[in-house]
């Protein structure tokens, strides 16, 4: 969503301000504005579009300055124009703001400000919460934005400062990520520690409910009724290297490419080959209590949900647990059924996403442990649940999630095999999923090596209007995860379903101009996908298999074949899916789409 970056130090803030919006353009990009503290008072430009159109409206000529905010939006309310972006400033131009979240409440607070003499020029939600701290201000600009913050209902990262102190920055936190990062004579506020990671990579996450008064050389944190936070930095170890693109064309590239390398991490140090078992110390529970569990509630959302849907499969047939898997934005308002023999799990990449955020809080207040599968170390989920497993993905960029999928599916894939081995799993079973798990980086190193078979496909395909991805088992959901990547990059509408199911329905789509894509995989139900696919060729469907490493029947039944090597058929989504990525890809390529970038998409979706 929407990006925040804040400065104050001794530096010029504007390259600092600029450099730290480009690494944040993922999460929302239609406009972006900076508001910085000059000897002539506060200066404001704005512009929509990429960061680009910024520099282009600031010119050539640096404003001198080394106290500011900046943002990148994501339009909630209000049209992306220039006017909407922020930062939004009060009335005399004094207080700047800007703000990443959604005031719930504030058509009542703009009635009541309204009523005060307050003159709104924008459309947004955001506004309102400058002229409110404005109404507050008698001096003490912490004190101000403290009080207006008892008045709002919803959520909230946001960074503020005023001409009348020119060197502070006042940042607060609800509900929308924010951190602090700590350098010499100089400290950050931002939305992602990207945005500051060239200059310091100590940072302090900012905890829901906090305020926090930062100078060039301090940092104050209280809580919102005043009570005082000791804050604990933390040593990011990522590196710029790995926010760079590295010599690809594009992160989805980059990222699709390093999964050899994301696999091998998910998996360090977390197998146990003479015990056929995983070692997850992150769990944080007992061997009684995970023996104790009879009921597993997946909740994510988007990609993320598509590999807890691949983690049904595995947990129920490893460790014979009844498993529900739900998007979060549904969770979150039924009325669950949770007992004490109830574990939920929160998948999430960027850890930050408010749907799985409210389901995990909402199942943590019925008493249930939440584990989390997140990528983000500091992230709201990942400190908010009782335990869990980092995938160790590294930052995932491109706003199409792919290493981050395949490192999840890996890591659920070693919690289903715990609990599998506690339960049914006999040792010998144990040892050879384990040694087939050990194979798979070198496996995705393969299929990654073949690209120019998959991009000879896309070549064909590129212009059509629909696709149709079919799977069965435990590739049905890599077929939705197919048809999500390939919608979200290149705008083509793309369904997956299970295979058998297309002949209720689907099946009255296919002409000779759809393309349809099938996991026909050399598994117990091969014969049936075959069958499955002879329906489609029937009516002309142009059929794209991915298939098993020597299977020679397969090229003549259909148009075209991408092969992946052989594994256990529980480990077969961490391959398949390869292909998928790569087709999506090269097709939107092709198409001259925004990569890392489409329209109307964001990388952390932090709002509901
Ligand atoms: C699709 C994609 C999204 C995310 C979803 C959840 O490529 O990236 O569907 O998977 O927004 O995000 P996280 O995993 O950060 O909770």
């Amino acid at each position: 969503m929407c990006g925040i970056v804040g400065y104050v130090g001794s530096k010029q803030a504007q390259s600092i301000l600029l450099d730290g919006l480009k690494r944040l353009e993922y999460r929302g990009y239609d406009s972006a504005g900076l508001a910085m503290v000059t000897s002539d008072g506060m200066t404001v430009s704005k512009s929509v579009g990429k960061i680009k159109e910024l520099e282009a409206v600031l010119g050539e000529e640096e404003i001198v300055s080394s106290h500011g905010i900046a943002h990148t939006r994501w339009a909630t309310h209000g049209e992306p124009n220039e006017v909407n972006a922020h930062p939004h400033i009060d009335t005399n131009g004094d207080i700047a703001l800007v703000h990443n979240g959604i005031i719930e409440n504030y058509r009542t607070l703009k009635e009541y400000l309204a009523q005060t003499g307050c003159v709104f020029r924008t459309d947004t939600d955001t506004e309102i919460l400058v002229h409110l701290i404005r109404s507050y201000y008698t001096g003490d600009l912490t004190e101000a934005v403290r009080i207006a913050l008892t008045q709002v209902e919803g959520t909230y990262g946001i960074a503020v400062i005023s001409t009348a102190h020119p060197n502070m920055i006042i940042a607060a936190k609800m509900g929308s990520p924010l951190v602090i990062g700590h350098g010499e004579d100089e400290n950050f506020v931002a939305s992602d520690v990207s945005a500051m990671l060239k200059h310091t990579n100590r940072v302090v996450y900012l905890e829901d409910g906090v305020i926090a008064t930062v100078t060039s050389d301090s940092y104050d944190i209280t809580t919102i009724d005043k009570v005082h936070i000791s804050p604990q930095i933390q040593d990011i170890n990522w590196s710029l290297d790995e926010i760079e693109k590295g010599g690809y064309d594009h992160f989805m590239l980059k990222e699709i490419h390093e999964q050899p390398t994301t696999l091998n991490n998910a998996i360090r140090g977390r197998l146990n080959f003479d015990e056929g078992n995983a070692r997850l110390a992150g769990l944080n529970l007992h061997r009684e209590e995970l023996l104790n569990v009879d009921r597993v509630i997946i909740t994510a959302c988007g990609t993320s949900w598509h590999s807890g849907l691949i983690a049904k499969y595995l947990i129920e047939d490893l460790a014979r647990i009844s498993v529900e898997v739900e998007y979060a934005s549904e969770f979150r308002y039924r009325s669950p059924i949770i007992n004490e023999k109830t574990i939920l799990i929160a998948i999430s990449q960027s850890g930050e996403t408010a749907d799985t955020l409210a389901a995990m809080r909402e199942a943590k207040q019925r008493g249930c442990t939440v584990l989390g599968v997140v990528n983000s170390v500091g992230s709201s989920i990942a400190r908010g649940s009782d335990g869990g497993v980092f995938i160790h993905a590294g930052p995932e960029i491109g706003v199409a999630s792919t290493k981050a999928f395949t490192s999840q599916v890996m890591v659920l894939t070693l919690i289903a095999t715990l609990l599998g081995r506690m339960r049914q799993v006999s040792v010998q079973r144990g040892q050879e999923l384990i040694q087939k798990i050990e194979e798979i980086p070198s496996q995705v190193a393969k299929i990654l090596a073949n690209d120019e078979t998959i991009k000879k496909i896309a070549d064909i395909y590129y212009n059509a209007d629909n696709f149709l991805y079919l799977g069965r088992g435990i590739n049905f959901p890599v077929a939705l995860e197919g048809a999500l990547k390939l919608k979200e990059i290149s705008y083509i509408h793309a369904e997956g379903y299970p295979a058998a199911e297309m002949k209720h329905g689907p099946i009255a789509l296919i002409d000779d101009k759809m393309p349809v894509v099938v996991i026909a995989l050399k598994d117990p139900v091969y014969d049936k996908v075959m069958s499955n696919i002879a329906e489609v060729r029937a009516r002309s469907g142009q059929v794209i298999a991915i298939a098993t490493e020597g299977d020679t029947e397969i090229a003549e039944r259909v148009n075209h074949v991408i092969y992946i090597p052989e594994t256990d058929r529980l480990l077969t989504p961490l391959l398949s899916v390869i292909p998928l990525q790569l087709l999506s890809y090269y097709i939107a390529v092709k198409r001259g789409c925004h990569i890392d970038q489409p329209r109307n998409l964001a990388k952390s979706v932090t709002v509901e």
